[in-house]
């Protein structure tokens, strides 16, 4: 039997949070509108109540982005849970995203709290989250540094309550895949109605392990994935859309059974789009979207490839939305050549735009020695010369 598996982008809430990117609501809008085409399930927009700038970012989307669900983030307060609701109203589909903290340390240190409180609290949160709309997400923050037995007793109370997807957050990116399974076994085996609800992963990467762990937790029978575009996030980051999609859909053999509804072709020029618009590179060896990430260096390896292009790769730059044509553009190339490659990167406007645009590319063209995917980008967003 086919298992959905959700894919809930948070670049622009958990994304955000990378150090020194602070994203505008038009420039929030912009990526909403691209993972909306990307074809993302759940898109957690922004945390209502941290800031005028974040509840005007999650209202705009909410207002422009139809066919996602869009969420916002709120802890498990009510003032939190009723500002969200609030910027969410204009939203086709909407979620609350409420969480708590649960693992000893956060209990003693930060939120000074027991555990009989906490477990009320998100009863009381969650409850409360159900008389403003149906869908609500907890999630317990720092979950995989929680006791088992506890972290069992909290979800139970969030489902008690009526949540709908419970989220299990490995927020300090602590665990291995292996620990990831059995914390969603032992959940899916403890927790009373579990099978009613969605079981969600969101892994930090502080080592490395991210990708993994996600995975691990979908073997496990999770059914949400919470990632970002390009990896982005808080210290090393979060899980990378790109990469646990592409490892869904190109291991069939090994999954397949499972399914996402995310367009792979989107992936390249929505990677793309986030980076420039959030001023943070991917590295050139990064999988999937990296410059590297199709490039052949040696004979052999070129060899082999233009024999049969599987003898060394395993995913097709086309089904990433990446350019395969080795037509590389300079001062000499045509209006055909550059309207192509604006096409592959996702782009189409009116003829008036190309022709302006092509303009400004000859005399781009004529100061540099290559013409880069992200200088064709930038000059559709009206950030020339950037790169
Ligand atoms: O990492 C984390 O625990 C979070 C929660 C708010 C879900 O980002
Ligand atoms: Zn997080």
């Amino acid at each position: 039997m086919t298992r959905k598996i959700k894919i809930f982008d948070t670049t622009l809430r958990d994304g955000e949070q990378t150090p020194r990117v602070n994203l505008n609501s038009q420039e929030k809008l912009r990526i909403a509108k691209q993972l909306e085409s990307l074809g993302v399930d759940i898109i957690e927009a922004g945390f209502a109540i941290s800031s005028p700038g974040d509840f005007e970012a999650v209202s705009t989307i909410a207002e422009h982005v139809k066919d996602s669900t869009i969420a916002s983030l709120a802890r498990a307060v009510k003032k939190d849970i009723e500002t969200a609701a609030r910027a969410l109203e204009k939203a086709n589909k909407k979620r609350i995203h409420i969480f708590l903290a649960t693992s000893p340390l956060h209990r003693e240190y930060k939120l000074k709290m027991g555990k009989e409180e906490i477990l009320e609290k998100i009863y009381e949160a969650v409850k409360y989250g159900k008389t403003l709309m149906d869908d609500i997400q907890f999630s317990a923050e720092d979950a995989m540094r929680t006791e088992p037995e506890y972290l069992a007793e909290a979800y139970n109370a969030a489902i008690a309550a009526g949540a709908t997807t419970i989220n299990v957050p490995d927020t300090v990116g602590y665990r291995t895949p292996t620990e990831i399974f059995e914390r969603i076994t032992y959940l899916r085996e403890n927790v009373k109605g579990i099978d009613g609800v969605d079981i969600s992963t969101h892994c930090h990467n502080d080592l490395g392990l991210a990708v993994a762990n996600s995975i691990a937790a979908v073997e496990a029978g999770a059914t949400q994935i919470e990632c970002t575009i390009n990896g982005l996030g808080e210290r090393a980051g979060n899980t990378s859309l790109e990469e646990v999609v592409m490892i869904l859909a190109t291991r069939k053999d090994k999954y397949e059974n499972l399914t996402t509804r995310i367009d792979t072709r989107q992936i390249y020029p929505t990677s793309k789009m986030v980076s420039l618009l959030t001023g943070v590179a991917t590295q050139p060896n990064k999988a999937i979207v990296g410059a590297n990430a199709f490039s052949h260096e040696s004979g052999i390896h070129q060899h082999g490839v233009l024999a049969n292009p599987e003898t060394y790769e395993i995913i097709t730059p086309e089904s990433v939305g990446r350019d395969t044509n080795s037509l590389v553009l300079g001062k000499l190339s045509g209006k055909h050549a550059f309207v192509d490659k604006m096409e592959k990167l996702g782009f189409s406007m009116d003829n008036e735009k190309i022709d302006e645009l092509f303009a400004e590319f000859k005399k781009l063209a004529d100061k540099k020695k290559y013409i880069l995917d992200e200088d064709i980008i930038s000059l559709v967003t009206g950030d020339a010369g950037k790169f």
